[in-house]
């Protein structure tokens, strides 16, 4: 009984110790009150031009979907229907246009067989493809990626 009142007593004071030391710690990294709403962020635009006026954007790393380089901004939603992006990157229209071809992946069913076009789970672009904005890291990180290792994941 003795020990066993000891042993509470011991959980009890690490439990209040370690709740003052979290208590101590806790600070949102945006730098505001956790409970302050959040600020509406500043409008950016994307640093793209027209397709076919600039460089690809070097891979992070080697299994990255490469990230979008030019302006997508004019260029009509993808519906069910109408996929731009296609029009200039998909196998029947690359070469005319002088854009890079779909990824090799894309031509692939989530079983392994291969397509002779672009795969349907692959038809909304833009869920991995992303276009760029100038902006800092919302946080400080010292991620080194492939890029420094091979002169580029390409
Ligand atoms: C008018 C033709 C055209 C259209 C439409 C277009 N692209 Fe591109 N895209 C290009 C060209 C050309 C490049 C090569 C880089 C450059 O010049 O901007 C490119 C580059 C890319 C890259 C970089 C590939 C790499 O290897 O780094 C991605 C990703 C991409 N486009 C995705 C998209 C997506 C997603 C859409 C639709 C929202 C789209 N593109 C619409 C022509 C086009
Ligand atoms: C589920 C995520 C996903 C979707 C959706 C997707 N991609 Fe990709 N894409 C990737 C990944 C990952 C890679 C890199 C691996 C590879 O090349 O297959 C890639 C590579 C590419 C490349 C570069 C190919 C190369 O050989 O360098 C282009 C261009 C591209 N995708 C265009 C598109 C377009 C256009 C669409 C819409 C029709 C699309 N992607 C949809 C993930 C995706």
């Amino acid at each position: 009984m003795k020990t066993q009142l000891k042993l509470t007593m011991a959980a009890l004071a690490a439990c209040f110790t370690f709740s003052a030391i979290a208590a101590d710690a806790t600070k949102s990294m945006r730098g505001l009150d956790v409970a302050a709403p959040d600020p509406v962020a500043a409008e950016k635009s994307y640093v793209g031009k027209r397709p076919g006026t600039q460089e690809p954007i070097v891979r992070t790393f080697s299994t990255q979907p490469p990230v979008i380089p030019h302006s997508i901004e004019n260029f009509d939603e993808v519906t069910l229907e109408a996929n731009q992006c296609l029009d200039c990157h998909g196998a029947a229209n690359y070469q005319k246009k002088k854009a890079p071809k779909v990824g090799d992946s894309h031509f692939v069913t989530r079983d392994g067989k291969k397509l002779s076009e672009a795969s349907a789970a692959r038809h909304n672009c833009v869920q991995c493809h992303v276009p760029q904005v100038d902006a800092p890291p919302l946080v400080e990180n010292a991620f080194q990626g492939d890029k420094l290792l091979k002169g580029g994941a390409k």
